[in-house]
């Protein structure tokens, strides 16, 4: 991979970027001998290198296995808890995977508590074959827990007891929450997320190993990539010649310079959950004490034209980073028409590939025209091996740039507000006198 800041240096200078050489370095020293905020969460730091080879070995058995026997496989998880997994997994599955007959498609609940998806999931699972993992950190958040529970009726109606805990798997805590108390009294095979390990971290754990190895891909070569950039990172803590030091201190001087808004843009349909991944990892990591970018993310073509129209003219607190690729998978070129009646044969004999590159240069040069930075990150292919890489370093910026917001990467407070409300909205026991005070606020004393 490579990063190019070309066409944002204009709006920050080289010299801008120099300045934050040592305050860079600092930052690194924080992170490597753990003394900045949120230091018992730093355990992704090494993981890809340190990652226990008999770990990788169970997982790829127990996916195999899973594999035989599902039509399906339904991850429950929620956040940290599945995005990491669904990145992966759709970068590199085929497009259109539920059409395509491979087996298991892997499908995903618990991220929504929406009465119609699940009902409609069940509908489906009554006529496949199917496995799951159950995964969560905590063990006890409301949306997956409901999800597993409806789930957890259905396999064992279908399966029995016994074949049912055979076909589900739980990713937790080692020892506290609800779902491991629930997973050992029922003997579902179980895999730990370490404690040092937060949830929008953890895709290199079992949260994410586990689904994307069901799902036929490599994991030993998405930990590589990660292993590539981890060692990057250590081999040069510094801002020169580290493209991680240089995205997290670009995007840092664009904020201060009021680009308050990121948009991740891609231009490839099968990185829009790879987005979603960077987007949580980011607006949950650095969006604390009313501060950090926004995270927002599009794909071009389909959201040139949406929001192509804003993101050329509209409010100027915005800066886009585009993840360009350079290889496909398969080739297309379109076709000469004798009579030419669409006025096509002007790109006649091209590959589709080349005309989209193209679009992503034109349109590149046509927001840095409209007052929109762009930092541009280079993939040869979407691969197992590029992902690996592509995850570090968006982990590793992030915790970068978080200190350099002075900000705790690690902890989300803030994802506590809403799950107090709806605790006592749903009347649970102890929320007593705030289901009052909601009560009267909605109107409905
Ligand atoms: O990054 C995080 O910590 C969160 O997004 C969690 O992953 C998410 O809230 C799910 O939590 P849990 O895995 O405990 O169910």
């Amino acid at each position: 991979m490579k990063l190019e800041l070309t066409q944002a240096l204009p709006f920050l200078g080289k010299e801008a970027l120099q300045a934050h050489e040592s305050e860079v370095a600092t930052v690194y020293n924080t992170i490597y001998n753990k003394t900045g905020a949120g230091n018992d969460f730093l355990g992704w730091v090494n993981l890809p290198s340190e990652i226990d080879e008999s770990l990788v070995a169970d997982i790829e058995q127990t996916a195999a296995s899973l594999r035989r026997k599902s039509d399906l496989f339904v991850v429950v998880g929620i956040g940290g808890s599945y995005l990491g997994a669904r990145a992966v997994i759709e970068a590199l599955q085929n497009h259109f995977a539920p059409l395509s007959g491979d087996k298991p498609l892997v499908v995903y609940a618990g991220h929504n508590i929406s009465e119609d998806y699940l009902s409609e999931l069940l509908a489906i699972l009554d006529k496949k074959d199917y496995s799951l993992a159950v995964i969560s950190k905590s063990g006890t958040t409301t949306e997956p827990a409901i999800a597993f529970r409806i789930l957890k009726q259905h396999i064992v109606k279908k399966y029995g007891e016994q074949e049912a805990a055979s076909r589900i798997v739980a990713i937790t805590d080692k020892a506290k929450g609800a779902l491991k108390q629930l997973a050992n009294v029922k003997g579902y095979k179980t895999y730990i997320v370490p404690d040092d390990v937060g949830g929008r971290f953890s895709v290199l754990t079992p949260v994410g190993l586990l689904p994307i190895a069901v799902a036929g891909i490599d994991i030993r070569k998405l930990i590589a990539g990660a292993v590539e950039m981890e060692k990057l990172c250590k081999n040069n803590p510094t801002l020169n010649g580290n493209p991680v030091s240089e995205y997290a201190v670009a995007r840092h001087l664009l904020y201060q310079a009021g680009k308050t808004n990121e948009i991740m843009v891609n231009y490839e349909p099968r990185l829009v959950y790879f987005s979603e991944w960077w987007k949580q990892l980011y607006g949950e990591s650095h969006g604390k004490e009313h501060k950090g970018i926004f995270p927002a993310s599009v794909t071009f073509s389909t959201d040139l034209h949406s929001m192509g129209q804003y993101l050329q003219d509209g409010l100027r607190n915005l800066f886009e980073t585009v993840i360009s690729v350079e290889g496909s998978n398969h080739e297309l070129r379109i076709p000469m028409e004798a009579d030419d009646l669409d006025q096509l044969n002007y790109i006649a004999g091209k590959r589709i590939a080349e005309v989209n590159h193209q679009a992503e240069l034109g349109t590149m040069l046509a927001h840095v025209d409209g007052g929109v930075p762009v930092l541009r990150i280079t993939l040869p292919e979407v691969s197992a091996l590029t992902l690996g890489q592509l995850i570090y370093f968006f982990e590793m910026a992030c915790a970068v740039s978080g200190y350099m917001l002075e900000v705790n990467p690690f902890d989300q407070p803030g994802v506590e507000a809403y799950k107090k409300n709806m605790f006592a909205l749903l009347g649970k026991k102890g929320y007593e006198a705030q289901t009052q005070a909601l009560n009267k606020r909605l109107g409905r004393e």
